[in-house]
Formats: C-alpha cells, structure tokens, sequence
C-alpha cells in the first residue's frame, strides 16, 4: 500500500470480526513500533501485546465499551518518563514519544488490512492493576488490532486553510 494510502485508509474502527490476526502481520507492526523514532533516541517504552480471549471482563475495566475486547488482540503502549527525555525547560516528552510509537503500530496495521481505534479515554489505575504495570510505566493508548466489521464514513476534517499558518 501506497504511504499515503494507508493514511487516507485509517479509520477508528468500533467492530471487530473474530478472525485472528496473523504472526507475521504482528511481527511487521512490532517492527513498525520497534523503528519509531523517540527524543534523543530514548526508546523509553513498552508495547503490551494482550490477547482478548478469556479476558474479556479485564478489558472492559481498561475501557468499557464492548468493541474494545472484541478483536482478538489489544495493543498498549507505555511510556517510562523517567527514561525520556526532558528539555531544558522540564517539559518531558513522554507522551510524544509514546504516540508516535502508537501512530506506528496504527499506520502498519492499516498497511496490513487490519483495523484499529485509537483509545486515551481509559482507566488509568484499572489498566496498571489488570497490566500488573508499576510506577516507572504509564499507559499512553490501547488499540484493539483485529479485522473491521464495519466500514469508514467519510472523514470530517477542518480545510487546510484552517489547520496551516504561513509566516
Ligand atoms: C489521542 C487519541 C485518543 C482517542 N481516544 C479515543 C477513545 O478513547 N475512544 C474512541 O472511541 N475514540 C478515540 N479516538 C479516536 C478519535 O475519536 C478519532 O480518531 C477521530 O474522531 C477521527 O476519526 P477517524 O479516526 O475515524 O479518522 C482517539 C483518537 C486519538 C488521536
């Protein structure tokens, strides 16, 4: 698939078909995380690789929408702050890093065939204790990866016009 392809392609998806999700598919969208570039090359993350099956009740305190667990993967991506990098006016760049690692993962999957869905609007503490994650990590986003059911509507965008400034 074209680059631009596959940014035009992705859409949040919010049902999931059942089939499985092929390793090899998996190992290119890890790899396409594994390259994402990070501050100062930190590589302060993790990416959790959770399998829905039998898990369904677990994933629903994460995030309580029922399309969540319903592919058969979900993937998370955690930063470690104190191992990214901080500018010199103490902003940490954490979450930076975490989300174009997760733009990655989404990216790649698309280019692959399969759906995903951006999720930030979870429960932090219930994704630490389900994930046993300690203190030094923090969820960022989750994505279900899995085959869509549904189909993308059209995109609602602001016109360029809107979005760019030229000084
Ligand atoms: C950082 C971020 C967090 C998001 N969190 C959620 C979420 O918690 N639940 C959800 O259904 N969609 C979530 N979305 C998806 C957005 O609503 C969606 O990307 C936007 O409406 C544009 O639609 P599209 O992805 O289909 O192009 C999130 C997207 C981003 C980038």
């Amino acid at each position: 698939m074209e680059f631009l392809d596959a940014i035009k392609k992705r859409y949040s998806v919010r049902s999931y078909k059942p089939d499985p999700v092929e390793q090899e598919k998996l190992a290119i969208i890890l790899e396409a995380a594994r390259l994402a570039p990070t501050a100062a090359n930190r590589q302060a993350f993790k990416v959790i690789v959770i399998e829905t099956s039998g898990r369904k009740e677990d994933l629903k305190k994460i995030y309580g929408k029922d399309w969540f667990g319903e592919a058969p993967l979900v993937l998370g991506v955690c930063s470690i702050p104190g191992g990214c990098w901080v500018r010199s006016d103490k902003k940490n760049y954490s979450d930076v890093d975490a989300a174009i690692v997760m733009d990655h993962i989404i990216l790649a999957a698309t280019d692959q065939g399969l759906g995903t869905c951006w999720v930030g609007a979870f429960n932090l503490q219930a994704a630490k204790e389900v994930l046993g994650l300690d203190d030094s990590m923090e969820p960022v986003a989750f994505t279900p990866l899995g085959y869509a059911k549904d189909t993308m509507i059209k995109k609602s965008r602001k016109s360029l016009d809107d979005l760019v400034i030229y000084k």
